[in-house]
């Protein structure tokens, strides 16, 4: 009886581990083998959490990194309703003035295409040093982000769920922002990690979730 809960434990344990490995590491944000991280250390967090003094600031817990220094521009289209304020969604289609907030200016500490990838600012790779994705023409081009996903904007657009139905897509600050599409740690290993994805989006569900097309 005792071996066979050992025996269980073992397996229970075994299991646990193979689980934990299936998240952040070896994805493209283990940065545990990179040259630019605390090498010596081996740690995946540290790139973007600090156990110690961390930025109470930052909408992150613990954030361990500086602040970007890039040049974002306004999402704008005919179509487009969302301002920055969140409350006066007119639909006039003028420009998009948010610049980057919430979760989305942490990603572009390093997605901005000019920030050092290694937090203390010392090393000098940067995401354009290393053939990698970032922030295209200031974000112009890109889904908008930063936008305070609210009932104004809803009625303004015509075309979008209720705020209830959007809540598993939205910031803890009810926003919509990188982090509505991507989950940094890779938590739920979607289509095997790739994209870092947050949610599937098989027949574009994703999309879907917000909206009504
Ligand atoms: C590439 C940057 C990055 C790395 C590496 C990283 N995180 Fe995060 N972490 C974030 C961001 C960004 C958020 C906010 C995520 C969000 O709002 O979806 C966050 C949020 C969190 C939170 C609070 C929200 C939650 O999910 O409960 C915890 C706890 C956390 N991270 C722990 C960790 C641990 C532990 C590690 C290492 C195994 C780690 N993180 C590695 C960027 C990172
Ligand atoms: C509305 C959802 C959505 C938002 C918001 C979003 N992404 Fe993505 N992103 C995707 C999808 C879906 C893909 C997968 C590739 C594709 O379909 O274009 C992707 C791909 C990527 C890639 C991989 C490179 C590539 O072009 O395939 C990176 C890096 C990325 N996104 C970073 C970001 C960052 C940083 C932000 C915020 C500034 C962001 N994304 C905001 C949905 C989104
Ligand atoms: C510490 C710097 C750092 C931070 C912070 C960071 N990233 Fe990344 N991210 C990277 C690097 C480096 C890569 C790898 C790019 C490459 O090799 O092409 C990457 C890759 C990605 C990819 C592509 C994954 C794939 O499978 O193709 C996505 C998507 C992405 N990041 C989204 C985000 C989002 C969203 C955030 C914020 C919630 C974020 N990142 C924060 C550095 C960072
Ligand atoms: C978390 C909710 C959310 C998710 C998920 C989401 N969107 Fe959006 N999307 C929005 C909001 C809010 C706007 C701004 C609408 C407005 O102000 O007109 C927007 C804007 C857009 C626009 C521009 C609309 C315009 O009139 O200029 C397009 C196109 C779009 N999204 C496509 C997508 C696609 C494709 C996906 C999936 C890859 C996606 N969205 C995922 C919330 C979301």
């Amino acid at each position: 009886m005792r071996t066979t809960k050992s025996l269980l434990l073992t397996l229970a344990l075994a299991l646990f581990a193979t689980v934990a490995f299936a998240q952040i590491t070896g994805t493209l944000h283990d940065f545990s083998g990179a040259a630019w991280n605390d090498a010596s250390s081996g740690e995946i967090c540290n790139a973007c959490h600090s156990p110690h003094q961390g930025d109470v600031t930052a909408v992150v817990p613990l954030w361990s990194r500086a602040t970007t220094a890039g040049a974002f521009a306004a999402y704008t289209s005919p179509t487009f309703n969302a301002d920055d304020t969140g409350t006066d969604t007119d639909g006039t289609g003028a420009a998009y003035t948010a610049t980057p907030s919430g979760v989305s200016l942490l990603c572009l500490t390093c997605h901005d295409g000019v920030s050092k990838l290694d937090y203390t600012g010392v090393a000098t790779t940067t995401m354009t040093d290393i053939a990698a994705w970032a922030v295209r023409n200031g974000g112009a081009d890109e889904h908008p982000i930063s936008i305070d996903y609210n009932a104004n904007l809803i009625s303004a657009d015509g075309g979008l769920h209720t705020v209830a139905t959007a809540s598993e897509r939205l910031s803890a600050q009810g926003t919509v922002e990188c982090s509505s599409c991507h989950d940094v740690h890779n938590s739920a290993n979607i289509d095997g990690g790739s994209k870092l994805l947050a949610a599937s989006n098989a027949g574009s569900d994703m999309c879907l979730t917000c909206h009504i097309k």
